[in-house]
């Protein structure tokens, strides 16, 4: 982490979480001083209103390409600003995975979270065998390639992005220290060769089975600017270690 980039810390809760946990993670944070990093807290969106003048930052988990219309169950940029995010997570494995979202689809929804205000973060990264085959740095490089065609490089100035290795989401097999730093390096170099700028100052989110006892290694790795946390987000202790992981 560079000292240039404040840290963010996301908590990812998918398809987890009640009213109770929504209450005990405000008291757990509120209870230390966080203020070193940005706290993002994605939690299902029938919860977000449990964050009513809250402290934090609130993201969606997905939002529709599309900003109005016919979509049944599909969610609009413009209906997570109303209900206080500021983020929203796009192109998540599970989603890429479950719901068939191609990288063109996903590049339409990083467009669409951008011209409603919101700002997306965006995920890229390999399953497993990809990584096997040591064919993984041209895989994500696709992956980014796709939004930068439809929104350009520049428009990168106002993303978030989460290199999250799919082998290790969920799974207790959390990428190396220098495993994440090898890909975040690559990520940023990526974007610089048509953007300097934009590189150096765009936070790089690793995720993949950060805890409390990996979360400072990781953090510390220069090109790694904080986390997006699935499992651990769901207990507010795990989630605020993690957060104070990120102090430089
Ligand atoms: P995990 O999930 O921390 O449970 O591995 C990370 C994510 O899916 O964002």
């Amino acid at each position: 982490m560079q000292t240039v980039r404040k840290p963010l810390v996301a908590g990812n809760w998918k398809l987890n979480g009640d009213l109770t946990l929504v209450n005990q993670m405000r008291e757990t944070l509120s209870s230390a001083d966080v203020s070193f990093v940005d706290v993002l807290v994605c939690p299902p969106l029938t919860l977000l209103h449990g964050f009513e003048s809250n402290e934090l930052r609130l993201g969606g988990q997905n939002l529709s390409e599309f900003d109005s219309g016919a979509h049944t169950g599909e969610i609009a940029g413009k209906m997570l600003i109303e209900a206080g995010c500021s983020h929203v997570i796009v192109g998540h494995s599970e989603r890429r995975a479950d719901n068939y979202e191609s990288n063109i689809i996903v590049a339409s929804k990083v467009e669409a979270a951008l011209r409603n205000g919101l700002t997306p973060v965006l995920c890229v990264g390999e399953p497993e065998e990809i990584r096997e085959k040591n064919e993984f740095l041209p895989y994500i490089a696709e992956q980014l390639d796709a939004v930068v065609d439809k929104i350009g490089v520049q428009a990168f100035s106002d993303l978030v992005l989460a290199y999250e290795p799919v082998w290790a989401i969920g799974t207790g097999k959390t990428a190396s220290p220098a495993q994440a730093q090898e890909v975040h390096k690559f990520i940023r170099a990526h974007l610089a060769k048509s953007a300097q700028d934009v590189a150096e100052k765009i936070l790089i989110l690793y995720g993949g089975s950060v805890k409390p006892g990996n979360a400072a290694e990781l953090f510390s790795q220069p090109d790694v600017d904080g986390g997006l946390i699935g499992g651990a987000s769901l207990s507010p202790q795990d989630f605020l270690s993690i957060c104070q992981a990120a102090k430089q």
